[in-house]
């Protein structure tokens, strides 16, 4: 592999990567190495541009952290995150659509403890997001028959009236962040405050690069919502809230217009005190609607 030109580097570098014996690994490697030079001959890559691309995904490096990707967040700002989301969650129609997961998910408990387990009615809202506006989110767990799904392990997170998620705090603990296991009527209900519209994180070079490019920084108001229950796939999905002004202009791509809900409010006070809260509330009914893994399906 000597005298490597313009014309025929690819194929010498994909010849030296071909003894690989994994053939997805090798499928992988080889569509990546062809893409990757034909971008390069394309776009006729300068040294600077190249060391530029570089010093990004160091500045990504510095500032990550067991808390923060910014790996990630390129990866959602680049649609990479979405459209992989979607080649690996195709479901039929009547199914709940899978959303991105975004970066501020901790699935590990990590050093704020465990995720709290509550049940159905309890209240996330607390002293400390009064300000926010108070919301009765509730559903069921069911299949596309109807039948509930008894249980399913929903987690729930979302940012508090200031926009921040509990990883952006963690002195706060796991603030608006709950687990809920379905009984035998698949439902779930808790009260908690309505998601804000919040940016990316500003101070890293995502943000940069989105400044350059002159994109929209912003997600519209979104509640994270992961289930797993035993014999269906896991859905990991948003739930949006129409209206919002960057429903159209989402920074990373999230938004389907089947989890787009409306956040009407209510006004009655009596309404509010039966679910321990005040009014003027938004009451938000969303059934989950879980698909069969393919061996469930076929054994059906
Ligand atoms: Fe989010």
């Amino acid at each position: 592999m000597r005298n490597l030109t313009e014309e025929n580097t690819t194929d010498v570098v994909l010849n030296a990567w071909s003894k690989n014996p994994d053939p997805r690994f090798k499928e992988i490697m080889d569509a990546m190495i062809t893409h990757l030079h034909e971008f390069v001959r394309e776009v006729q890559l300068t040294e600077d541009e190249w060391g530029a691309a570089i010093k990004y995904l160091h500045a990504c490096a510095d500032i990550s952290s067991p808390e923060r990707s910014e790996f990630i967040l390129t990866s959602d700002v680049l649609g990479v995150s979405s459209l992989v989301d979607t080649i690996n969650n195709r479901r039929p129609d009547g199914a709940t659509e899978n959303s991105v997961l975004g970066p501020f998910y901790i699935a590990e408990a990590g050093e704020l403890g465990e995720v709290p387990v509550i049940q159905n009615g309890d209240d996330l809202i607390g002293e400390r997001n009064k300000d926010g506006v108070p919301s009765y989110v509730r559903g069921m767990v069911r299949d596309a028959a109807g039948n509930p799904i008894a249980g399913a392990a929903l987690d729930f997170w979302q940012n508090a009236p200031n926009g921040l998620y509990d990883v952006q705090e963690p002195e706060n603990g796991y603030n608006l962040r709950c687990m809920i296991m379905t009984g035998a009527d698949g439902r779930f209900a808790f009260t908690t405050t309505k998601p804000l519209p919040y940016t990316i994180p500003l101070d890293g070079p995502v943000a940069v690069m989105m400044k350059r490019a002159k994109r929209n920084v912003w997600r519209p108001a979104h509640l994270h919502v992961r289930i797993e229950a035993a014999g269906y796939e896991t859905l990991t999905t948003e739930l949006f809230i129409d209206g919002d002004e960057y429903l159209d202009d989402d920074a990373v791509f999230g938004v389907k217009d089947s989890l787009v809900l409306k956040w009407e409010l209510n006004d009655s006070a009596e309404d509010a005190e039966k679910v321990g809260i005040w009014a003027p509330f938004c009451d938000i009914e969303n059934d989950i609607v879980l698909h069969p893994v393919a061996s469930a399906e076929a054994a059906e």
